[in-house]
């Protein structure tokens, strides 16, 4: 069972991902955790949506729940050090966090961080528990793109960019 799990980690670690912040801010307070299981579900609903899966114990997952929105930060390849600090890797805790980064309150009261490639503010739709990690789903509600479109990537444990063939 434990190969079975070191052979899924390597597998999965092959698969370079796209690396975003999930902010958010509400009468849970504010909280931000690093993710690379952000995915477009549909451009198509009623509203596009995305998820993303977070572990139950995170702070930012059960604030998600609570304050029923988020912001969904794609970061810019230069943001490895922002990608660090809301992955605890700088051991900030969670105030500080935001007070280490730049960024301002979306329409819904989500936190927008400033220099990412995206930010995808949304309402939460809903959320399944699946074992470990929450699969939240939002519908999104506004979208900000910058003029340097190029996301930080991680795989193969180790930030990357994209270049093309
Ligand atoms: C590149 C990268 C991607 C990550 N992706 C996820 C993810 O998709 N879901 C998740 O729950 N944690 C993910 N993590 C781990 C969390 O960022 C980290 O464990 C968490 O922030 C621990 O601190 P906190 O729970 O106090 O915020 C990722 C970390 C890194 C560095």
């Amino acid at each position: 069972m434990q190969d079975l799990r070191n052979r899924f980690l390597e597998g999965m670690s092959r698969a370079a991902t796209f690396v975003a912040v999930a902010t958010t801010d509400g009468e849970a307070g504010r909280f931000g955790v690093t993710i690379s299981s952000l995915t477009s579900v549909s451009a198509d609903g009623d509203a596009p949506s995305l998820l993303a899966c977070i572990h139950h114990l995170s702070p930012a997952a059960t604030a998600i729940l609570k304050n029923r929105a988020f912001c969904a930060n794609l970061l810019h390849e230069d943001q490895q050090a922002l990608s660090d600090l809301f992955a605890g890797r700088a051991k900030a805790d969670a105030p500080a966090r935001f007070e280490q980064a730049d960024w301002h309150a979306g329409p819904e009261g989500q936190p927008v961080l400033a220099g990412a490639t995206a930010n995808f503010e949304c309402r939460l739709a809903t959320a399944l528990l699946w074992e470990t990690h929450y699969i939240i789903v939002g519908k999104v509600t506004s979208v900000w793109l910058s003029d340097q479109p190029a996301a930080l990537l991680y795989g193969q444990r180790a930030y990357r960019r994209a270049v093309q063939f």
